[in-house]
């Protein structure tokens, strides 16, 4: 949600900016802009609506002589406040076009700031929350007790801001400084060799350094050539830890594929063995960090899972497996439901809080209330030190790395297996598994990288499918148990890439409503379970398929090496590996991942930025 990225240096600063912002247009893609100082007292603007290309042809039309400069920023905007035109693209300024301003999240008391502004008699000239603090931080610039301090006006100003975000701000009068505030959306410092950086993730100047420094909450940071210096809002220093990015350039880039998200769905056994990595020492599971007692985790009675979007459909899975392995009952909720109906929730609650970019708004909001009500939180999370880890009791990460295709592919898998081990951690501490049982389901898990790679063998059958079902209208997915999240998930992806009408039920429930929606030349997409290890739900479906075909559907059927018994039935059949029952999910995703993605390049759409998403959303 919002790319931001900052530079100070001696390099020109746009063409850091532009690649930093060309990694980060993930985040949204409604608009973007730039902005340079060239050291003389001049403030360089240019921003356009919608993608980066656009504000690149404008750039080339208009020609950058006067972004001649070393020092920078830019920004890449999912609208929230202000439609995404020219006008409300950032950056911002105010009316003397001396302060200029990016900002990435929601400053909710904007309605107040702005009406004062204009009894002031200042010009509003965007419908944004942000152009307010323009304002405001060349207001407390020019007169008063910040006069002259860059970063004590922003610190003034931010101290009356409500709501989440990142503002970076720069003064024509200031070359060689970028003084940004920080509260409840992500900023990391990247620290070069007599440059500094700033961005909303590591991404941003991955290319440069791969030294960085994650802000904490409250914080203001000013970056110059020669490094940074961190103090809370009200001034005070504040240590900050630097930490160094583990992945290069070359994960962040296609690696010879045509989108991200086909290089993201073929990283999946990679991803899923890093995420499995470390975790089984001396037959136990290890977590990546816990604040809490193994007596705490003993004690838990109860699990809620909170999430959102194909991270809650992680989340699903994981209740199969830990009622499975614990006992523990286990509740799924979406992370934007969860507070707002009070749930049951103390200190034996354990909440598993799931998030691949660990910014979610709706999933942090989650954990924020289940730490008020003393319930203990795990943060299962892609980004390393993000807020949702941060503020959690104990963390396990996915080692997925960075994915930059909107739609989550890899980060999914991971996070299955990462919620599985904390089913196997929990199980562990409560003694309902002996540590060679735990060792053996680890090793199970373990076995699936394999499996992964052998279900993306059939990535080219899958494509030709897609093209022959790019035309339909819609199409339904059915699954039963843990097929059920699955088709959850592959319909999911349909909607969000292929922009196509996809539902997915539980098959057991056709006969209650849905199969009245079956037609003639219908496709259904159904996740058939293993004919061996679910033996009386494969018998059920394959009833399912026959009352569907009957009726006119054309069948997509995700089945089992080796299930011969569904062939007369499957108009189209991918098979996928003979895996555990609780590890079929890993398989038979792929190809409604690989199916989703093609069928959406067939229909003409840009697979990896679709549109009205955005990959992080940090407002609720
Ligand atoms: C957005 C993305 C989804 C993602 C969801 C949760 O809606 O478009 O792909 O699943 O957010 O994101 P998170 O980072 O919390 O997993």
């Amino acid at each position: 949600m919002c790319g931001i990225v900052g530079y100070v240096g001696s390099r020109p600063a746009l063409d850091v900016i532009l690649d930093g912002l060309r990694r980060l247009e993930y985040r949204g893609y409604d608009s973007a802009g730039v902005a340079v100082l060239d050291g003389a007292g001049g403030l360089a603007v240019e921003r356009k609506a919608g993608p980066l290309a656009n504000l690149e042809t404008r750039l080339a039309e208009v020609g950058t002589t006067q972004f001649n400069g070393t020092t920078g920023m830019g920004h890449t905007r999912w609208a929230t406040h202000g439609g995404p035109t020219d006008r409300n693209a950032h950056p911002h300024r105010d009316n003397a076009g001396k302060v200029a301003v990016v900002h990435n999240g929601i400053i909710e008391n904007f309605i107040a700031l702005r009406a004062g502004l204009e009894a002031d008699g200042v010009e509003l000239t965007s419908d944004t929350d942000t152009e307010a603090t323009a304002h405001l931080v060349a207001r407390a610039y020019d007169e008063g007790p910040t006069a002259g301090d860059l970063a004590a006006s922003v610190r003034a100003v931010s101290r009356r801001l409500e709501g989440a975000f990142t503002l970076l701000f720069t003064h024509a009068d200031r070359p060689g400084e970028i003084v940004a505030a920080r509260r409840s959306s992500p900023l990391v410092v990247g620290l070069g060799d007599g440059e500094t950086f700033l961005g909303s993730d590591v991404a941003a100047f991955i290319e440069h350094t791969r030294d960085a420094v994650e802000l904490g909450q409250d914080q203001v940071v000013t970056i110059t050539a020669d490094g940074y210096t961190v103090t809370d809002f009200a001034g005070e220093p504040v240590e900050v830890k630097p930490f160094r990015v583990t992945w290069d350039l070359a994960a962040a880039e296609k690696g010879g594929h045509d989108y991200f998200m086909l290089k993201e769905i073929e990283e999946q056994p990679t991803a899923i063995a890093d995420t499995l990595r470390g975790h089984l020492i001396d037959r136990r599971i290890v977590l990546d960090e816990q604040r809490l007692a193994d007596a705490d985790l003993r004690d838990v009675d109860k699990v809620f899972v909170v999430a959102c979007g194909t991270a809650y459909h992680s989340g699903l899975l994981a209740k199969y497996a830990i009622e499975h392995w614990t006992r523990l009952p286990v509740e799924v909720e979406l992370a934007s439901e969860f507070r707002y109906r009070d749930p049951v929730l103390d200190r034996q609650t354990l909440v598993v809080a799931i998030s691949q970019s660990g910014e979610t708004m709706d999933t942090l909001e989650a954990v924020r209330h289940a730490k008020e009500q003393k319930a203990r939180v795990l943060a299962i999370c892609n980004t390393n030190g993000a807020q949702i880890p941060r503020e959690s009791d104990a963390v396990l990460y996915t080692h997925a790395g960075p994915e930059i295709g909107v739609a989550a592919t890899k980060t999914f898998t991971s996070q299955i297996a990462a919620t599985y081990l904390v089913g196997l951690a929990l199980a562990q501490a409560r003694g309902t598994k002996y540590p060679d049982e735990v060792a053996r389901e680890f090793a199970e898990l373990e076995a699936m990288p394999a499996a992964v790679a052998s279900a993306l063998e059939a990535v080219d059958a899958t494509r030709e499918l897609a093209y022959d079902l790019a035309l339909s209208r819609a199409v339904l997915f059915l699954g039963r148990h843990v097929g059920y999240p699955v088709a959850l998930e592959g319909a999911l992806k349909l909607k969000e890439l292929a922009y196509m009408h996809a539902e997915a039920f539980a098959a057991g429930e056709l006969k209650h409503g849905p199969i009245a929606l079956i037609e003639q030349g219908l496709p259904v997409v159904v996740v058939m379970p293993s004919p061996k290890g679910r033996a009386v739900l494969h018998a059920k479906l394959l009833s399912n398929i026959q009352e569907i075909t009957a009726r006119g559907a054309r069948t997509v059927v995700i089945a089992e090496e080796g299930d011969e018994t569904i062939r007369p039935f499957a108009h189209h059949l991918l098979e996928v590996p003979a895996v555990p029952t609780l590890l079929q999910p890993l398989v038979s995703t792929v190809p409604l991942q690989v199916l989703a993605a093609e069928i959406a390049r067939a229909r003409g759409y840009d697979v990896d930025k679709p549109r009205n998403l955005a990959k992080s959303v940090t407002v609720e």
